[in-house]
């Protein structure tokens, strides 16, 4: 195959390159995807999994999604638990919508063998070492240096991206005083629906992946060592944080340990030239909510059509607006993480006064319908076309 030329060259194989491309390519636009890592490290790397109704839909609508019909877990309620009294928050009633839980490697796979399916091209342990206008130099698996032109280049290659810089004015950011420590327990579910549970002793989420792994978060400090979280201070703190009313959080053997850091950052514009930012590479949000995955796939909704008008006409008046469409969808989604993640986390040196008042609009959110219709909205999300249109 000659990859001297493609219309449009995507960095990184995450939820935002492999989305656009497979887009792309049912428009008849085709793409080169570069990856540094493995094909094998892009499929086992284990990160938070909500799909949102949007993603979903768009699985469907796009033919990819069968297995996450077949294997997801459908969401249709969360739980809210403060000091061991849980609220529940339908979902479902409220918004006539319900999410899926479904890790974000399982969605790769089958975005993955769907592009290469369709004989996309994927190419796996190669590297960007430089972009300058329509050249683009990459380094193949052995080591040689090449060139590929590329009339649009899409750096989809996460928040550690190094052509950011090449786009960015502005970088908006939040660093929050928290943490999460993130943890893999083989253990049957705790319960039905995930729990977000608020304490004193701080915030924990007993969440899930299958009927025989658990995963579980506990906030913690920011500069935690998995060292510091022995398996007895762990358990102590998931019962006295999670349980409630008839449930006890189900222990196990924990397979995996792991510090999440939080941190909001928006990058402004989008878009320089013939390059752009999607996913990760131009905003990041901490994990409450889990919106980062679905935000991604939001940027290159409104990224796609814009690319496939630009190459089929030369026009790029949709393209222009990337930025203008894109940044809306992502400062929501930025303000509920940070709206959720603040109204859960006890803060360190939280006075009385702060706790009290943190409890108590809590409270003013689960107590009323509308409040838990505004969250139950946010949480399952907001389609970026609804807000385009
Ligand atoms: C997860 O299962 O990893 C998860 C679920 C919900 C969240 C964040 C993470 O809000």
């Amino acid at each position: 195959m000659n990859h001297n030329h493609t219309p449009v060259l995507i960095i990184g194989a995450g939820p935002a390159g492999l989305t656009l491309s497979h887009l792309l390519h049912l428009d008849g636009v085709e793409s080169i995807v570069l990856e540094k890592r493995s094909r094998e490290e892009v499929e086992g790397t284990i990160r938070a999994g909500i799909l949102e109704p949007a993603t979903l839909d768009l699985m469907k609508r796009t033919g990819v999604g069968d297995r996450v019909a077949r294997e997801g877990i459908p969401e249709e309620g969360i739980e809210i638990s403060v000091d061991g009294n849980r609220t529940r928050i339908d979902l479902y009633g409220l918004t006539g919508k319900t999410a899926a839980i479904y890790p974000q490697h399982e969605f790769l796979k089958d975005f993955i063998s769907r592009r290469l399916k369709d004989k996309g091209t994927i190419l796996f342990n190669t590297t960007v070492r430089d972009i300058e206008g329509e050249v683009v130099t990459i380094e193949t698996p052995a080591g040689e240096i090449t060139h590929i032109r590329a009339d649009h280049v899409v750096a989809a290659d996460g928040s550690a991206s190094p052509w950011r810089q090449k786009v960015a004015e502005v970088r908006a950011r939040h660093e929050y005083p928290y943490a999460w420590f993130g943890l893999l327990v083989e253990a049957p579910p705790t319960h039905s629906e995930l729990i977000y549970a608020t304490h004193p002793a701080g915030f924990a989420l007993i969440s899930k992946r299958n009927e025989n792994v658990q995963r579980y978060y506990l906030q913690c400090d920011p500069n935690d060592q998995p060292e510091d979280w022995p398996e007895e201070r762990i358990w102590e703190q998931l019962h006295l944080r999670a349980d409630s009313n008839e449930i006890t959080v189900s222990e196990g053997n924990i397979t995996e340990k792991a510090v999440l850091r939080f941190r909001s950052a928006v990058t402004e514009p989008m878009q320089r030239g013939n390059l752009y930012l999607a996913g990760d590479s131009a905003h990041t949000v901490p994990p409450t909510g889990a919106k980062g995955l679905n935000l991604a796939v939001a940027d290159v909704e409104v990224l796609a059509p814009g690319l496939i008008r630009a190459v089929k006409t030369g026009h790029t008046d949709l393209l222009d607006k990337y930025t203008e469409f894109a940044l809306p969808h992502v400062w929501r989604a930025q303000q509920f993480s940070w709206w959720m993640s603040s109204l859960l986390h006890a803060t360190k040196g939280e006075n009385h006064f702060s706790a009290r008042r943190r409890i108590a609009q809590l409270r003013s959110v689960l107590d009323s319908e509308a409040g838990r219709r505004f969250l139950a909205e946010q949480y399952v999300g907001t389609q970026a076309k609804e807000l385009t249109s």
